[in-house]
């Protein structure tokens, strides 16, 4: 696992280079796409690196990772309405090339088995972005969560309601209480993993993911046993790291031309 410390933009500056780096090598990649506020500075990167540099998302793929259960088809926190506003409405995305677990279906287990055949069918995820909720969470993937699971429909925990608030008016009771989410084993096929987490509030979840021992109380630590999994840090998040220093080494003496 490679831990890379810095400041936020230069994060989502790294993010981004390695996707369009990806692109340019391979334009009809499969992008895994996570929501919330982690990954939001690397769409607005992207999205200049369409506008000025050319960057294309034309023939490209993108798979969200997680989508709350019963969200109105127009509501602006549905995680479709999120993403097609914070990157795929502002680069030349088309809108059917984007997917999202079906949280409005009305078989939610036929739903999520579509997901995952979906996926396989466009022959996996070449580069899953992350974020990391305080609990531990990756995609919702919550605290207990089965290792090897697949997309399924999960209970959110109290954190996670009370984390997200903050985009529904702070109203916890607005909140979904479930969600369907690609599985932690879905997540661990994707080719590389790219996870960012920025501010203090993040602190735990990230030195369990990096150094705790692997267990279903911190879901993110299956990250531990994937081949190719880099998290991106600043300094408030990685406050907790026992190995800071070592991190920073390995990274500072990593040849530029080599790329995450
Ligand atoms: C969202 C998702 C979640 C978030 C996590 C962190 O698609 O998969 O795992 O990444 O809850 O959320 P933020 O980035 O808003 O702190």
């Amino acid at each position: 696992m490679e831990v890379v410390i810095a400041p936020a933009q230069e994060l989502a500056v790294l993010a981004a280079e390695a996707i369009e780096a990806l692109l340019r090598r391979r334009p009809q990649a499969v992008l895994g796409l996570a929501t919330g506020s982690s990954p939001s500075q690397v769409y607005d990167e992207l999205a200049r690196r369409h506008a000025e540099g050319g960057l294309s998302f034309a023939r490209a793929r993108g798979f969200m990772l997680d989508e709350y259960v019963g969200l109105a088809a127009d509501h602006p926190e549905r995680y479709r309405n999120v993403i097609a506003a914070d990157i795929a409405e502002r680069v030349d995305w088309p809108a059917d090339q984007v997917q999202g677990p079906d949280g409005l279906a009305s078989d939610l287990s036929a739903a999520c088995a579509a997901y995952e055949r979906a996926i396989a069918d466009a022959g996996g995820v070449d580069l899953q972005l992350l974020g990391i909720g305080t609990d531990g969470h990756i995609a919702f993937n919550e605290p207990g969560s089965s290792l090897a699971s697949r997309t399924r429909i999960k209970t959110l925990t109290t954190q996670t309601r009370v984390d997200n608030a903050r985009f529904f008016d702070g109203d916890v009771e607005q909140v979904p209480t479930h969600c369907l989410t690609q599985g932690l084993g879905t997540i661990m096929e994707a080719r590389h993993l790219v996870l960012l987490a920025t501010g203090r509030h993040k602190a735990e979840a990230v030195h369990q993911l990096v150094e705790g021992p692997v267990s279903a109380l911190w879901p993110a630590t299956v990250m531990q046993f994937h081949p190719h999994a880099t998290v991106l840090v600043d300094e408030a998040a990685a406050s907790r790291l026992q190995l800071a220093s070592y991190y920073r080494q390995t990274y500072d003496s990593k040849p530029a031309w080599q790329g995450l």
